[in-house]
């Protein structure tokens, strides 16, 4: 059924798991995310972002996020507005059929962000929807807003609990290392293993236990948690690409937090390498094919494996639907 986060939250937090938030773009993403979700039984968030309804039509994610809601009847999906800049843009998914939606007013002053989430909190619950909201900013390529590696700020922890209660938001994205993007880190922040793989500096754990401490009970979300997984990345560079030094987050540390109160860990970037990096193949493998549905039809399935490994490997969320 189509859900809120309330109670897939409360348990990933109880049950020590978390849920996957994997961003939707089209009918084969859908798809792949769903049926992989459907055969695992885990509950899941759909995710669109003000590209993606610029990109697909606000209309036509609804009716796809619907149709996969008939299709599994045995998962909670909830449907989720990613980064909301506004409180329009909210307020046309909160009318629109969705059933939580973030408003990300982590760039502005911590006064303004406040004011922002508590309209959108007023709105959004009046309506029977939740909102997650931003502490913090995370470096990378976020909508149109690009942050530098380096200019990034860790969320304080000592804003926490003011915000969460002043704000009444119902969960909280926080920034301790994460970034947005297929290259979250500059080869100057990173060390070389002896293979000459960049390593990526490791995520502020301090930072996220000082902030459960303060919100105990509360579920916190991760985003740019994508892993880059290097098996795409070569095959993206073997097949024409062009992807040097594309590194994500360890899968490793995702275990680690969605053990603690990280409840949401957001998945997009390893669902555009996997499409890329089959469809890349597909062509240079056959050259004389030109039926979308001959490489969509992999590039879907590639989807699904690359989120059954994340479901059972990475957020432990399988068998919990
Ligand atoms: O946080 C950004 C998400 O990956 C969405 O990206 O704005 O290009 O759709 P997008
Ligand atoms: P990635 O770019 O790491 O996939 O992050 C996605 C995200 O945070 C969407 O909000
Ligand atoms: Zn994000």
């Amino acid at each position: 059924p189509l859900v809120t986060t309330t109670e897939m939250f409360k348990k990933a937090y109880d049950g020590g798991y978390a849920v996957g938030a994997f961003n939707v773009n089209n009918m084969e993403i859908v798809q792949g995310i769903t049926e992989a979700c459907q055969e695992q039984k885990a509950p899941v968030v759909l995710q669109v972002s003000k590209g993606a309804r610029a990109y697909a039509n606000h209309n036509y994610l609804v009716k796809m996020v619907q149709a996969a809601v008939e299709n599994c009847p045995e998962i909670p999906i909830a449907l989720h507005l990613d980064h909301g800049d506004s409180f329009e843009v909210c307020k046309s998914c909160i009318d629109g059929g969705f059933t939580s939606v973030m408003i990300d007013a982590s760039s502005k002053s911590f006064e303004e962000n406040i004011a922002l989430t508590k309209q959108v909190v007023e709105y959004a619950h009046a309506h029977g929807v939740v909102v997650e909201a931003e502490l913090g900013t995370l470096a990378g390529v976020e909508d149109e807003v690009c942050v530098e590696a380096g200019n990034e700020s860790y969320t304080r922890p000592e804003e926490v609990e003011e915000f969460v209660s002043r704000t009444g938001c119902d969960s909280l994205a926080i920034a301790i290392g994460t970034s947005h993007g297929a290259y979250k880190f500059t080869a100057a922040q990173c060390t070389r293993n002896e293979e000459g793989i960049l390593v990526p500096p490791p995520l502020r754990f301090d930072v996220l236990e000082e902030c459960i401490k303060r919100l105990p009970g509360f579920p916190i979300v991760l985003h740019g948690s994508s892993s880059v997984p290097q098996e795409f990345v070569k095959m993206i560079n073997q097949y024409g690409g062009s992807m040097p030094d594309a590194i994500g987050i360890p899968e490793e540390e995702l275990r680690k937090a969605a053990k603690l109160a990280v409840c949401k860990i957001n998945i997009d970037s390893d669902i555009r390498l996997a499409m890329t990096a089959t469809i890349r193949k597909y062509f240079a493998e056959h050259p004389d094919h030109f039926d979308p549905r001959q490489y969509l039809k992999p590039a879907r399935q590639a989807v699904k494996d690359m989120v059954t490994h994340k479901l059972i490997n990475v957020l432990g969320c399988n068998g919990k639907a």
